[in-house]
């Protein structure tokens, strides 16, 4: 790897093939999504490593409630059991956790669990970890407009609505990554994704890393960003 001088600030990751990734191995999909977590943890330790300062992942989608309710509730498991192991590092890590997404209609107990780790990590120096958790993006503009209503702006700037995305002062990724040879951007950071660099690999994300985290760091360093000038 080479020490670029144009290391992305942040990368978002659309974390896709999982079930693939199980059915190759003739595996449930739960096999998939747990080995998918582990990626996670692989993806942080080299994001890390990098420097890299914000990484998002796409955890579930306001899409995925239209999965088997089996899958939802092992995918919900997961999860919980990802921000317990979370909490209990942090006395040790310098990970800050945000959460991006709908609190409607996440049960209450995962609520409290993520306001408890997102208060416990705030004031964390290293790496942001944002999970977009029931997140999509038509719906994180719609809240934002409602919002503006609300608040009684006639005449919105893009910074009136900036100000009500779910996370308002994390920076626009400048390279996403969707795993799997998909390419989609499938309802995620809409808004964000406006300049951003994409990068599509074919691993599948359970499969997803130190190195292809390399390889991707290290396409965008090759990149020329114009934002649309010459
Ligand atoms: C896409 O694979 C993946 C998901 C819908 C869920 C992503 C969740 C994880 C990686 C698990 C844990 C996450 C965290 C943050 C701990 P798919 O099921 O659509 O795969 P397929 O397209 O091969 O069926």
């Amino acid at each position: 790897m080479s020490t670029s001088h144009t290391l992305p600030r942040h990368i978002a990751i659309i974390m896709d093939g999982n079930g693939r990734w199980a059915k190759q191995k003739n595996l449930p999909r739960s096999a998939g999504h747990n080995a998918g977590a582990k990626a996670v943890e692989r993806t942080i330790r080299a994001a890390e490593k990098l420097g890299i300062e914000f990484l998002t992942f796409y955890a579930f989608s306001t899409e995925n409630w239209s999965r088997p309710q089996e899958e939802i509730n092992g995918l919900m498991n997961l999860l919980e059991k990802t921000l317990d192991k979370y909490m209990r590092e942090a006395k040790t890590n310098n990970l800050r956790i945000l959460i991006s997404g709908r609190r409607e209609p996440l049960p209450p107990h995962l609520l409290a669990k993520i306001d408890q780790l997102t208060a416990e990590t705030a004031h964390k120096t290293g790496l942001t970890v944002v999970l977009a958790l029931n997140y999509g993006s038509r719906a994180e503009l719609l809240d934002a407009v409602q919002k503006l209503v609300q608040d009684g702006i006639k005449n919105p700037t893009q910074a009136d609505l900036q100000a009500r995305l779910y996370q308002p002062t994390v920076p626009d990724p400048e390279l996403l990554i969707r795993t799997s040879g998909e390419k989609r951007l499938s309802n995620f950071l809409l808004w964000q994704c406006a300049y951003t660099e994409f990068y599509f690999t074919d691993t599948l994300w359970p499969d997803f890393s130190e190195k292809d985290l390399s390889a991707a760091v290290e396409d965008f360093s090759r990149r020329t960003r114009r934002f649309g000038g010459l």
